[in-house]
């Protein structure tokens, strides 16, 4: 009952000029995708995409959004030039920018409620490190995380959410979680959800899996009953390879 959704995270890949290549090659490999498709490319790409995937079923999102409307945010950009600029989504908390960038549960939460109060649809990254599911601490963390993201969110709000599970030591490593440890780690997720929005908000939730997600082992991901999709890395940076992921 939950559409899937695949999105590409091409992170600080590609000139405008290679995003406008990759888009062409992308839109007729993935035309009857049975899953949404979105391609989250660096800001500076957004020209050059739009208008090829105008018409298509493939949908642009952001990497990162700022949570105040204007200001003196040297660097940042807001959800209302996002969505100016043919945004329709936007990965929030991702952990490059937890670990390289401060962000912090409370600044997450900051943003994701911006980019939803605008209209964005939300990706929220949320994950463990590698020593916290060592430890046993990963649905611990998973459930902090996801709580204090929506914290302030209505019922209502959250259709326009998604959230994406990156356990962090498969992001960019080649290891990727087993179907079962990525399913059973959604599945605490989706509690959380439900802990604070009750079952049927819970159920309607979309939650990705990402980290090393590709075409060798999207089917096994794509099986299990709680994985509503993909957040795609390392490969959303070929149309073939990212077609292949969306085409499972
Ligand atoms: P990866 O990245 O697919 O290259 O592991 C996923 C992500 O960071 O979203």
């Amino acid at each position: 009952m939950r559409k899937p959704i695949i999105a590409g995270n091409w992170k600080m890949n590609k000139t405008p000029e290679e995003a406008a290549q990759l888009v062409r090659d992308l839109v007729p490999l993935v035309k009857d995708a049975k899953c949404d498709v979105v391609v989250c490319t660096p800001a500076v790409c957004f020209a050059a995409v739009k208008p090829i995937i105008e018409g298509t079923n493939v949908k642009l999102g952001a990497q990162n959004v700022h949570f105040k409307a204007s200001g003196a945010y040297t660097g940042e950009l807001s959800a209302d030039m996002l969505k100016a600029s043919g945004c329709e989504y936007v990965i929030i908390g991702h952990s490059e920018r937890r670990q390289y960038f401060g962000e912090t549960d409370k600044t997450v939460n900051l943003r994701a409620t911006a980019a939803v109060k605008a209209g964005l649809k939300a990706i929220i990254c949320v994950g463990e490190m590698q020593d916290e599911r060592v430890d046993g601490y990963t649905d611990i963390i998973v459930t902090y995380q996801t709580q204090m993201a929506l914290k302030g969110l209505t019922a209502e709000e959250l259709d326009n959410v998604v959230i994406a599970y990156e356990p962090v030591w498969a992001i960019g490593t080649g290891l990727t979680a087993t179907d079962e440890q990525a399913n059973e780690t959604i599945g605490v997720i989706r509690k959380a959800v439900a802990a604070k929005y009750g079952d049927e908000v819970a159920q309607k939730l979309r939650i990705q899996y990402g980290g090393s997600m590709k075409g060798s082992n999207v089917k096994g991901l794509m099986a299990q009953p709680e994985i509503d999709g993909g957040l795609i890395g390392g490969a959303s940076l070929k149309a073939a390879d990212f077609a292949q992921v969306v085409n499972f």
